[in-house]
């Protein structure tokens, strides 16, 4: 694509003329369409100048980490440091059932976590005396929707928003160190973010990605978080979107996920009654996620993802489709 290619030379000649010679840019990634290819495009154009952080929250998808490690560190040579903090966040998710609270927690661990780790990357980028400059710049991957909407007065996606990018920018990134701020996506609608994704080489499946919330599985269960209803929900989240991509149905569906609603219910298995918890399936078309709609599956297609739920998801017993439409109900479950 002759336009991308063009902004991609752009974009990267305005980079480093910001950043300079021998500048440090420092960035917190999740595996996303939009911080994957910001990431990308920082590593074009400063190399390893460019340090992006992972953060393990404990509430990620099955083999979340691993995998943007591959597509990240090994496909596409960004300079990344992953964190395993999954043991605090699932320890001080302990006894919180308010969804406000629980992305409240997570927010600010999150904050906490990465700013402890930024000061190592700070002191390391330092001392290397192949770079020899400081992190001066803390890279957000925002995108043009994002910037109309912060610009916007009131209105219900203002206050929406501030709870949508977990903690949003650690204030010390951008007051107390000087940091300053690099939006390298600033200008672009997300079909073009894909575009870009795409001319800076990321696999297809990466670029088509749904979003995800940055709480993770943590707003997918009602009420308390434990680690092992974490795990069903991440098997049975991993089941249904397995199936929906052999299916062929990924990119016709904008957002899909399994939940975990801890009420028991009543099944048999074998010959025995069991209780068991209910995995609630969600999958929406939408375009601007303020208004969506419940995804029309074929009804053979439900039956096989509840059949393998049932079947190889331990401690689970039953299996419903959400129909509900945003609004009345959210996308999210919490
Ligand atoms: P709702 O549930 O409000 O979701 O209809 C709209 C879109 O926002 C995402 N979402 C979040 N993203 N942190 C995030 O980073 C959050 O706390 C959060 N809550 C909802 C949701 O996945 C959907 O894409």
């Amino acid at each position: 694509d002759w336009t991308m290619q063009k902004f991609l030379e752009e974009a990267i000649a305005q980079i480093r003329q910001k950043v300079g010679e021998k500048g440090q840019v420092l960035a917190a990634v999740s595996g996303g369409v939009d911080s994957t290819v910001a990431a990308a495009l920082m590593k074009e154009a400063i190399g390893s100048r460019f340090w992006a952080v992972l953060v393990n929250n404990g509430v990620m998808r099955l083999n979340e980490c691993e995998q943007v490690h591959r597509d990240l560190s090994e496909a596409l040579g960004i300079n990344l440091t992953v964190i395993d903090a999954s043991k605090e966040f699932l320890d001080g998710l302990k006894g919180i059932d308010d969804p406000e609270k629980k992305r409240k927690f997570i927010g600010g661990k999150f904050i906490d976590i990465f700013e402890a780790e930024a000061e190592k990357i700070e002191a390391a980028a330092a001392s290397d005396p192949a770079k020899a400059g400081k992190i001066g710049f803390f890279m957000q991957g925002t995108l043009y929707p994002d910037v109309i909407e912060s610009l916007s007065f009131k209105g219900p996606s203002a206050t929406i928003k501030t709870h949508h990018n977990v903690g949003g920018l650690p204030a010390r990134m951008t007051n107390g160190q000087g940091l300053q701020l690099i939006e390298p996506l600033r200008s672009l609608y997300k079909d073009e973010v894909r575009a870009l994704g795409r001319a800076l080489g990321i696999r297809e499946e990466l670029v088509m990605r749904h979003p995800f919330p940055g709480p993770g599985i943590a707003v997918r269960i009602l009420g308390e978080v434990s680690p092992e209803k974490v795990e069903m929900a991440r098997q049975a989240d991993h089941i249904f979107i397995s199936e929906i991509r052999k299916a062929g149905l990924y990119n016709q569906i904008s957002q899909a996920y399994a939940a975990l609603d801890p009420s028991r219910a009543v099944g048999v298995m074998g010959d025995k009654r069991v209780y068991g918890y209910i995995i609630v399936l969600r999958a929406v078309t939408t375009t601007d996620y303020m208004t969506a709609e419940a995804f029309n599956f074929p009804w053979e297609f439900l039956q096989r993802v509840m059949n393998r739920i049932v079947n190889e998801v331990h401690g689970v017993c039953r299996v419903v489709y959400d129909v509900t439409s945003k609004p009345p109900g959210t996308i999210e479950l919490e």
